[in-house]
């Protein structure tokens, strides 16, 4: 007996066990929308009614996805309170449905199991997971400013524990099937093709008998009271009160520990209502649906013509240096076959070390197995001499950041490769127009920049050349999909886009170092901000010979930036490049802890400046949104989106604001304006408000409200 929905199938199995599988209709995922909770209400009436059934399984029809989690649409548009309240009591009532079932439930959960999808299979008895890389079960919410409300924070803490399952909820951690065994997340795990089998053994074998609640020692006082203010004290110090989700979620499942169940879910409801309609969620949201867009973009190449894009299988990396290796280790973990090309075997030795060592660290995070570790190396051949490169498919060169021996590199390589292949640098700052003179087909070659570390980052910028072809972009950004990354299209202009309005900021943290303020301070006033990391903490990770090289770079093409002090000169003149050499703004020990390096007090005035961490902020902060606006203006980038995006995503700037140009907004372009206006009066010419501020200033609105003001 088979009845199907829309987007639900139920069917009947060994004569007792119902079969329920999500397949959403024209789409790669399943997600709690409207249309999915009506019919999943409908396939609880039947389910509650029917006489003689023994269980039921609960899976998902798609490759990738078990149940991606709520619409996060719900809770951005139309935003009121009583709205939200319904769409959460909504999940709460019909996951409740499930486990009251009166008989046993399992979740056979094979690809991504997110939020509410995670929530679903937590209301089971069981859970089942399949073993394969796309599969992972977590709670992404605070990520997103919000909390598991849909019993999550409830269901948790009773299935593994208070301590585990805050460490879930406040991390966002997305658990591979391996680790979320180990935790208890799930129960069992098989191979995709015996999820149902195993799944009805656990129904046959439980006789009918509904799973009885644990009982965890760590989930009563002492022990959850000590987990909770350990856990309080670690939060303080990440957050630095700055994601109220975190707090609020942790309060919440402390709560549940005592509180029934009802209860606990009221208090779930109510915290989900306050959080999300706050900023800071609504950016957090925002942020989602600009990785949403990413994905989806694509350029005009001329499609209709009939010219098609053939996947990349095998990738030529120029240079295995820190980028190089970082690059060849992520495209090899991808399927994807790499030459790796350097001038000898000592650096291609060391870049192959680092390779491996990436695949160890995955391997013990469980990103992927000891076998596929060893594949993925083995689909790195390493070379220093030349090789036949037919079969190569792209080109990426991530050598030395020397225009004249990129430029050498190129047009040696042209003839050896294949009309249709794209050469792409992974440059910081130098022009591709300058690059692609030293080609015959200027039109194949592109920026595809990377990030450090390549395996952390997400962000790439793809740098389109005046001369690069549409078709070439189009190819660029299909690669950079298909390998997992976010793509952000920039012009092929000073710094591109990240670079460019980070690094002013980071040369005023070392005006403002150099002035007397207090290296700590300035640090700190970002921290508080809301950045991951200071920005001479930031400079010492990046490389001062790095930062000073992009630096050198920008500032001969950007004037407005002003006369650059020699700080970074002076520290590099003593052999201070940062933490790789032990030694920058902070000294390094062998464990890799850091102290203000003492030795600097020499750079600084006797008399230190006077500490004011509001100047300090505004000088810190509004010197990137006005870098950010004249990058817009001068449309490096089509729209605001991208700017904040890339900032982002390509630097970890305080996402809970929504990025450099919302910031701008939420402050008020006015604000801005006469707050640069004050800083360029009082400490220099380069915060003159660019054009485009000014203008918005004057006719009132923003980057995103146009109409406000008007
Ligand atoms: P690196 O100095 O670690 O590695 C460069 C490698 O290129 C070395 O192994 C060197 O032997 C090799 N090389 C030099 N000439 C070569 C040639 N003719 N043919 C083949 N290999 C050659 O440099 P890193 O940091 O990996 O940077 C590489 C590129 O990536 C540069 O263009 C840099 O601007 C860019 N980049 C660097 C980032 C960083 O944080 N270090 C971030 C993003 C981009």
């Amino acid at each position: 007996m088979a009845a199907t929905s829309q987007y639900l199938k139920r069917e009947i199995i060994e004569s007792d066990i119902a079969l329920l599988t999500f397949d959403r209709p024209e789409s790669t995922a399943n997600i709690f929308d409207q249309p999915t909770f009506d019919e999943l209400k409908e396939q609880l009436n039947f389910l509650e009614t029917e006489k003689g059934l023994r269980g039921l399984i609960i899976r998902s029809a798609k490759p990738k996805i078990y149940v991606a989690g709520a619409d996060l649409k719900g809770f951005t548009a139309d935003l009121n309170p009583e709205r939200i309240a319904v769409l959460i009591e909504q999940g709460q009532r019909t996951f409740d449905r499930i486990s009251n079932l009166p008989f046993v439930t399992v979740a056979a959960i094979h690809g991504v199991a997110l939020g509410g999808g995670f929530e679903i299979a937590l209301a089971c008895d069981y859970r089942v997971a399949s073993l394969d890389s796309r599969t992972k079960v977590g709670f992404p919410e605070t990520m997103l400013g919000i909390l598991p409300a849909w019993g999550g924070s409830t269901r948790l803490p009773r299935l593994i524990g208070f301590q585990k399952a805050l460490d879930a909820i406040l991390t966002g951690r997305q658990f591979p099937t391996k680790l979320a065994a180990k935790l208890g997340m799930v129960d069992a795990v098989t191979y995709p093709e015996r999820m149902i089998g195993v799944a009805t053994g656990l129904i046959r074998k439980s006789d009918g008998k509904k799973r009885a609640p644990r009982q965890l020692l760590v989930n009563h006082p002492p022990i959850s009271k000590l987990v909770k203010s350990e856990a309080e004290k670690k939060l303080k110090a990440k957050t630095r009160g700055n994601y109220p989700a975190q707090q609020k979620a942790l309060d919440v499942v402390f709560a549940s520990l005592t509180l029934p169940h009802e209860q606990s879910l009221e208090n779930e409801k109510n915290r989900f209502v306050e959080l999300a309609l706050g900023s800071e969620a609504q950016n957090l949201i925002r942020v989602f649906f600009m990785q949403e867009r990413a994905k989806r973009l694509k350029v005009d190449f001329g499609e209709s013509s009939g010219v098609s894009i053939k996947d990349v299988r095998k990738c030529m990396v120029i240079g295995a240096g820190l980028m190089g290796a970082g690059i060849a280790q992520w495209l090899s973990a991808r399927g994807i076959r790499v030459l790796l090309k350097d001038i000898g075997p000592l650096p291609l030795a060391k870049g192959m070390q680092s390779i491996n060592k990436l695949n160890r660290e995955a391997v013990r995070r469980y990103v992927f197995s000891e076998n596929e570790a060893r594949t993925a190396y083995d689909r790195i051949v390493p070379v220093f001499e030349d090789v036949p490169l037919s079969d190569i498919d792209l080109v990426i060169e991530a050598a030395v950041e020397e225009l004249e021996i990129k430029k050498k590199i190129f047009a040696a390589l042209e003839g050896r490769i294949s009309p249709e292949v794209i050469i792409a640098s992974n440059t910081s700052a130098l022009s591709i127009d300058e690059m692609a003179g030293s080609l015959q087909h200027p039109d194949r070659m592109v920026g595809i920049h990377f990030f450090n570390p390549v395996h952390r980052m997400q962000l790439v910028e793809i740098v389109r050349g005046p001369k690069t072809s549409a078709l070439t972009v189009e190819r660029a950004l299909r690669f950079v999909k298909s390998i997992g990354k976010l793509p952000v299209l920039v012009k092929d202009s000073p710094g591109f886009l990240v670079n460019r309005v980070l690094l002013p900021y980071m040369v005023e943290a070392a005006r403002l170092f150099r002035e007397g303020h207090r290296l700590a301070n300035i640090d700190s006033v970002m921290l508080d901000f809301g950045m991951p990391m200071g920005p001479l903490r930031l400079t010492d990770e990046v490389g001062l010979d790095v930062a000073a090289h992009v630096v050198y770079e920008l500032q001969g093409r950007l004037a407005h930036l002003g006369q650059l002090d020699d700080t970074l000169e002076r520290m590099m003149a003593k052999g201070w490049m940062g933490r790789k050499s032990g030694k920058g703004f902070y000294k390094y020990d062998t464990g890799g802890n850091e102290s203000p390096n003492s030795e600097l007090g020499s750079f600084q005035p006797a008399e230190p400046a006077l500490q004011n961490e509001g100047d300090v902020r505004d000088r810190l902060v509004l010197i990137m949104v006005n870098e950010a606006a004249r990058a817009l203006e001068e449309q490096v980038v089509e729209a605001a989106e991208d700017i904040d995006f890339g900032m982002i995503m390509g630097t970890g700037w305080a996402p809970f604001r929504g990025g450099p140009l919302r910031f701008a907004d939420s402050l008020g372009i006015a604000t801005v304006v006469s707050r640069l206006k004050n800083l360029q009066a009082r400490v220099g010419e380069r915060f003159a408000p660019c054009a485009l501020l000014s203008e918005m200033a004057e006719k009132g609105g923003g980057f995103y409200h146009q109409d406000r003001g008007a």
